[in-house]
């Protein structure tokens, strides 16, 4: 065991690996390794515990039979300084003669993984720790601990193992025909803090069987009619030595066949070799974004073949539907992005070489996610890598865990507007969803670390008022990432000058108000400075003083507003403005990441409604709609992603093909439709007081938004018949509920159900 790990429990195993396994090669996964242990048992078995970890990701069978349903333990953190373990209780597996084969492949701590594909991070090859702790029935208890009584192998039937690339797997060979050798203890390079699993494990979800099945050349084309992340199962009649290759892509071609060329690296296949007759497969230790796979080398007949959604066992918490079918498609592909990307860690998309821990994704969909799911467990154990990797300067990586992913964090003192926000906005949303001030006293420290270092990094060589424009390189941020309305990559990040200002405004609006949650009157007072502060200079740097922006764009507007960066009269402008230009580009999405979850708060809650409702069912391109118009089931990247004739007109136009069609960040106005559609909203932060104030427009007849709170299911269900508006609405016990109908009448509620009626004119 490393000399400095500390571990919540004492181990008497010890770190074990394959000495013979040399492992040099560049930008790929190492050989799986298989530890194998035999042993007997003489005496009545009362309970049976094993717990292990791994540096790679490992899988156990005892006597054949995996244990435990969890997929990439012991699961994805920063490795340097958290590592976690499992518990499960195997009573039920043993026997009086017992073997158990653990396959440990590189994962992410040992595999290639970025998109730099780098490998070996954190050590040489992959390693093992377990122990099988076995109590009988006269009371007694027998320990089987890793140590160098273990036999390893790295011929077993698992040929390779990626979490890009995907598995080759020989059915040919058997365990009896494997040679093993003496495992031998392993020092490790890092001694991260090992501690027992706080994270959501990846479990199998839903089943797609596929909807359609093509012969396109010599491949077959399923189409799961859902656009995912997981795996494939299938069951063929084969043939010896018979070669069967299963790719997978999220799109086709005009052809009908695979488009996998925004998969860059990611080669996203399972290479089958069969032994003869009648076998089963399905990959264990990598996962694939898709909708559609080709299968090669075997007969349409000889071939039975489905699919399982891989996702962290996070709890569907929340639902909305409404009268129009293409507003419930979206919400659909808001969760599916949601569950496609809550593997093991938030990532960006589930199919090409990234699947990263993109903080700034996160940081914007946080709030929606919330709504949909109880995110609590899997965003702490997060943000505990966070902690753990945020920066002495103050800076949080672009990604967490970061594994080995640099830019920009090579760069004192840096910190990257939005992205970095993660540390503030992330803990904020589970705050509010929950009432738990745990999660904002954990992260209160990184969270003001953070913002002052935005606050220096803006103040660095300005004067006056210029020290709260935060106008450093553009090449450093993201700006206005993936706006559509300027083509080009680096017109997105020059506008980082607004979105980064904005940004360390409402952070240290919200750090002020942790404060004050927290009991922190300096602090409190400290950072609501900053926020007016850089709210003075925003307004008078970059507007006329009277909300109008000096050089106009969507985003530009949209955060001030939402922010209160504006005084009132200004904002109710700004609005006015922000109106026009949306107007003028037709009702047309013109925001990237930072400002799209927020655009139609800023229209609708300043007056703008007619136009927040004309944006949000407008199904033109770029509009969320014309993704559900053009059969999207989960959320795209790029706004077009695909064009009226069903192609990708992007192609590569300088973001290295950076075309996902399963990036979550946009769904962001799931949001909205909580908030606004259905009108739930928290008064106090976990809904011990909250608000229902349905917003009535869209030509919507009816909306339900539900909720399950911690206090219990909160239900806002209106409709709108004959200029009647008629709300059902359901308050949990130990809540009240300020409900505020469309013509402005107000209520008062306890726990109950209701039901209440008022005159509407639409
Ligand atoms: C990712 C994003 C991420 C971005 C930041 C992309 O490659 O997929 O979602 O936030 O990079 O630059």
């Amino acid at each position: 065991m490393g000399k400095l790990s500390h571990s919540d429990r004492q181990w008497k195993a010890k770190w074990i690996t394959d000495g013979e396994y040399v492992f040099k090669e560049k930008k790929i996964s190492p050989v799986p390794m298989v530890f194998r242990k035999s042993f007997e048992i003489s005496k009545k078995v009362v309970s049976a515990e094993l717990y292990s970890t791994a540096l790679g990701t490992y899988v156990f069978t005892i006597n054949d039979i995996r244990v435990g349903e969890d997929y990439f333990t012991p699961g994805f953190t920063s490795y340097k300084y958290n590592l976690q373990y499992q518990k499960y209780d195997v009573t039920h597996l043993l026997r009086e003669d017992n073997t158990i084969l653990g396959t440990v492949s590189g994962g992410w701590a040992v595999g290639a993984f970025v998109y730099s594909r780098r490998n070996r991070l954190f050590a040489d090859r992959q390693a093992l720790l377990a122990e099988l702790i076995i109590t009988y029935e006269d009371g007694t208890k027998e320990l089987v601990a890793t140590d160098e009584s273990w036999e390893v192998s790295t011929e077993g039937p698992l040929r390779y193992g990626d979490l890009y690339d995907g598995e080759e797997y020989d059915a040919r060979i058997s365990d009896e025909s494997i040679k093993y050798h003496k495992a031998i203890l392993e020092t490790l390079r890092i001694a991260p803090s090992i501690s027992k699993a706080i994270g959501v494990p990846v479990r199998e979800h839903e089943k797609f069987e596929p909807i359609s099945v093509n012969k396109v050349g010599d491949e077959l084309i399923y189409d799961f009619g859902q656009n995912f992340a997981g795996i494939v199962h299938f069951s063929i009649n084969g043939k010896e030595g018979q070669q069967i290759e299963i790719k997978h892509a999220e799109i086709l071609k005009e052809d009908g066949s695979l488009n996998t060329d925004f998969l860059r690296s990611a080669k996203a296949r399972i290479l089958y070799t069969a032994r003869d007759g009648q076998q089963e497969y399905a990959p264990n230790f990598t996962y694939m974004g898709f909708r559609y796979v080709s299968v090669s080398g075997i007969d349409e007949k000889e071939i039975s073949i489905y699919a399982r959604a891989l996702y962290s066992d996070v709890k569907e918490i929340g639902s909305f539907t409404c009268s129009n079918e293409m507003i419930n498609r979206l919400q659909e592909n808001i969760k599916w992005g949601a569950k496609s990307n809550f593997v093991e860690i938030p990532t960006d998309c589930p199919q090409r070489d990234e699947r990263m821990g993109w903080t700034g994704d996160i940081a914007l969909f946080a709030a929606t996610a919330c709504f949909n799911f109880d995110m609590k467990d899997f965003l702490k154990k997060w943000l505990r890598d966070m902690r753990s990797e945020q920066l002495s300067t103050g800076g949080i990586p672009n990604t967490i865990p970061s594994n080995g992913f640099g830019f920009p964090t090579t760069m004192p003192p840096v910190a990257v507007d939005f992205w970095g926000d993660a540390s503030v906005l992330v803990p904020w949303a589970v705050y509010q969803a929950t009432g738990d001030k745990s999660v904002l006293s954990e992260n209160y420290d990184m969270m003001k670390k953070y913002v002052k270092a935005c606050k220096n990094w803006a103040g660095l060589f300005s004067f006056g008022k210029h020290r709260y424009i935060w106008h450093t390189p553009s090449t450093l941020h993201f700006g206005d990432w993936v706006a559509p309305d300027v083509p080009k990559m680096s017109q997105w990040q020059k506008r980082s000058k607004w979105t980064a200002t904005a940004s360390l405004a409402n952070t240290a609006h919200l750090v002020s108000k942790v404060a004050g949650i927290l009991g922190n009157p300096d602090d409190e007072v400290y950072f609501r400075n900053i926020y007016e502060k850089t709210s003075d200079a925003y307004t008078s740097i970059f507007t006329d003083g009277n909300g109008k922006l000096l050089e106009e764009f969507q985003t530009a507007y949209v955060l001030p507003i939402h922010f209160n960066i504006f005084n009132e009269a200004a904002k109710e402008k700004a609005a006015e403005n922000l109106a026009q230009l949306v107007k003028a580009n037709d009702y047309k999405i013109g925001t990237g990441f930072p400002g799209t979850p927020y655009i139609l708060f800023a229209l609708a809650d300043n007056g703008q409604k007619e136009a927040a409702f004309k944006m949000l069912m407008n199904t033109d391109c770029p509009s969320w709609l014309y993704e559900v118009k053009m059969g999207a089931t989960t959320i795209w990247e790029r706004w077009d992603g695909l064009d009226e004739n069903g192609n990708c007109p992007i192609g590569d136009d300088g973001t290295d093909t950076m075309i996902s069609y399963n990036h979550y960040a946009s769904g962001a106005v799931g949001d909205f439709l909580y908030r606004r559609i259905a009108g739930i909203e928290p008064v106090v932060a976990g809904y011990r007081k909250f608000r229902i104030a349905p917003l009535v427009g869209g030509g919507l007849t009816f909306a339900r938004g539900e909720l399950n709170s911690p206090y219990g299911k909160i239900v806002s269900d209106w409709s709108i018949s004959e200029n009647r508006f008629i709300i059902k609405i359901t308050v949990p016990e130990d809540t009240t509920c300020h409900l505020i109908m469309p013509d402005e009448s107000e209520k008062f509620l306890s726990a109950g159900e209701y039901s209440f009626e008022c005159n509407i004119y639409c």
